[in-house]
């Protein structure tokens, strides 16, 4: 929180860790913009699966979880061509929750040159067997720029840059 820069959920799907995270770090009082997005619906041609509570009415209901924190903005849209419409410019935090290892570094491959040095990147899926596509693509990209990513109990990667 002390760092330069805003933070970043891609993706929030009903927007719970959002929630938590943005009352964890008491957002309501900081001077920090939350940006979260999803595409709240989910159809066939798709590469990631579905989650039971996509669809018609998501992105409203995430609305309203923010209701109460004007310095949330939900957003909704593909990763990352959504990015070129909204998206901060200097990123103090970064969470990666995608369960998608296309859109995944799409993602940080975007937004990388916006994280501010000290910013945490948090990989949700990053241990995760059923999930491994992810890791295996995110070796690569942080290697490429000098960074190894460090694997947690939770299964969830960090790096801090
Ligand atoms: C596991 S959920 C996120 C869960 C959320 N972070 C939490 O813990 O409460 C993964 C979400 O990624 C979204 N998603 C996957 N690919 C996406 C893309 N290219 N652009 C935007 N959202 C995407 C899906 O719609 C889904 O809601």
């Amino acid at each position: 929180m002390g760092l330069d820069g805003d933070m970043v959920e891609a993706a929030c799907y009903k927007g719970i860790s959002a929630r938590i995270i943005a009352d964890y770090v008491d957002l309501k009082n900081s001077d920090k913009t939350f940006y979260i997005y999803d595409l709240f619906e989910h159809d066939d041609t798709m590469v990631h699966h579905s989650l039971p509570e996509l669809g018609v009415g998501l992105f409203e209901q995430v609305k309203a979880r923010f209701d109460d924190l004007p310095n949330v903005i939900v957003t909704k849209g593909f990763i990352p061509q959504i990015l070129d419409e909204v998206a901060p410019e200097k990123i103090a935090f970064l969470h990666i929750d995608m369960n998608n290892a296309e859109a995944e570094i799409a993602a940080l491959e975007y937004l990388w040159d916006r994280i501010v040095p000290g910013a945490s990147i948090v990989l949700d899926d990053y241990g995760w067997l059923a999930y491994r596509a992810q890791k295996l693509a995110e070796d690569p990209f942080f290697a490429a720029r000098g960074y190894q990513v460090l694997e947690l109990p939770t299964g969830q990667g960090l790096v801090i840059k």
